[in-house]
């Protein structure tokens, strides 16, 4: 079987040869995303291996069934790139890949410590020598009560260390389910009273037609004042102009993204020397309270080498992989 992956970097070319060694596939590897400039390096019967940055619209699925492409795997776990009910109606296989939570998990643990200890402005500062404490006075995390959206593998993961750290944990389950394990430190809440009660919130659900700019004008309303919202999910989750509104009035105390509303094209890239066209994330940057990343909160060794295993696997296996 032929499979060409796409959007491959530099640090998964050894994890491609590893794997298509032990799995027996034969791998052409390119380096862009999937594009109509480049379909024609498929040929007829191939199967696809993608990363988030290749948009696969009705556009492409059409032009790829035409080619007989009857699988494509992505090697992220959200498919939000794909639009999976066009390639239903075109019979074509979409699987997901895997990794463990942890990556994910310890991240946002690290963006929720930096912006609690103002981290960013005290790390500015002591790149000029300047050493002063005024306004670098943080909080607790055992002080404060942390709102978790979203209960799956990463969501719980962040749970378990929050634990650690012996700070009220609050948490929402949009499917309604509740886990057992948790219940000793965790309270399960609606929706409305985890924004109400919460001094931290950390989105850990898929973004999904309905979960779209969940996080809004009327969502924020129903927040603390000086409330801290951590992203590490999808960017599409947060309503973009409500968070800069809130973020100038204070509403919100500090703000931890690695993801943001239309970053493709950007993140992962380096654009340096380039005229970036996303306002919103040159804005919101500026501010001494907002902490961005690159989408990176998955990029671990263990991470990327699972990524590409699992993608690879489900070639043979056809599994479908979910955390
Ligand atoms: C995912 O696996 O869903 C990620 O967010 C990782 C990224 C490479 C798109």
């Amino acid at each position: 079987m032929g499979i060409v992956a796409f959007d491959v970097r530099k640090d998964e070319i050894p994890y491609f040869r590893k794997y298509s060694t032990i799995f027996g596939l034969d791998i052409m590897m390119v380096k862009e995303s999937l594009t109509s400039d480049n379909i024609g390096k498929i040929v007829d019967g191939d199967s696809i291996s993608i990363i988030g940055h290749s948009k696969i619209n009705a556009q492409i699925l059409t032009s790829l069934s035409k080619k007989n492409v009857r699988h494509i795997s992505t090697r992220t776990v959200g498919i939000n790139h794909i639009d999976v009910e066009a390639a239903q109606h075109l019979n074509i296989k979409i699987t997901n890949s895997y990794y463990g939570p942890d990556c994910v998990a310890e991240f946002t643990i690290m963006l929720i410590l930096m912006s609690l200890r103002k981290y960013k402005a005290a790390m500015f500062r002591g790149n000029i020598n300047d050493y002063s404490l005024e306004g670098l006075k943080g909080k607790e995390l055992s002080a404060c009560t942390v709102g978790i959206i979203g209960t799956g593998a990463i969501g719980t993961a962040v749970m378990h260390i929050l634990h650690g750290f012996k700070t009220k944990i609050l948490a929402y389950s949009p499917t309604g389910k509740e886990k057992e394990e948790l219940k000793s430190y965790v309270e399960y809440v609606d929706l409305d009273t985890l924004y109400e009660q919460s001094d931290i919130i950390s989105l850990h659900i898929p973004y999904l037609p309905d979960t779209k700019h969940l996080i809004n004008i009327v969502a924020l309303d129903k927040m603390k004042k000086g409330v801290m919202l951590v992203n590490t999910s999808r960017g599409e989750l947060m309503d973009i102009s409500s968070i800069i509104h809130a973020i100038e009035t204070q509403k919100i105390g500090a703000l931890a993204l690695d993801v943001f509303e239309s970053e493709q094209d950007i993140y992962h890239h380096d654009r340096k020397l380039d005229i970036i066209s996303n306002r919103d994330m040159a804005y919101l940057r500026q501010f001494p309270n907002v902490v961005m990343t690159q989408h990176m909160a998955f990029y671990t060794e263990n991470a990327v080498e699972s990524m590409v295993k699992y993608s690879l696997q489900s070639f043979i296996s056809n599994t479908c992989n979910q955390s």
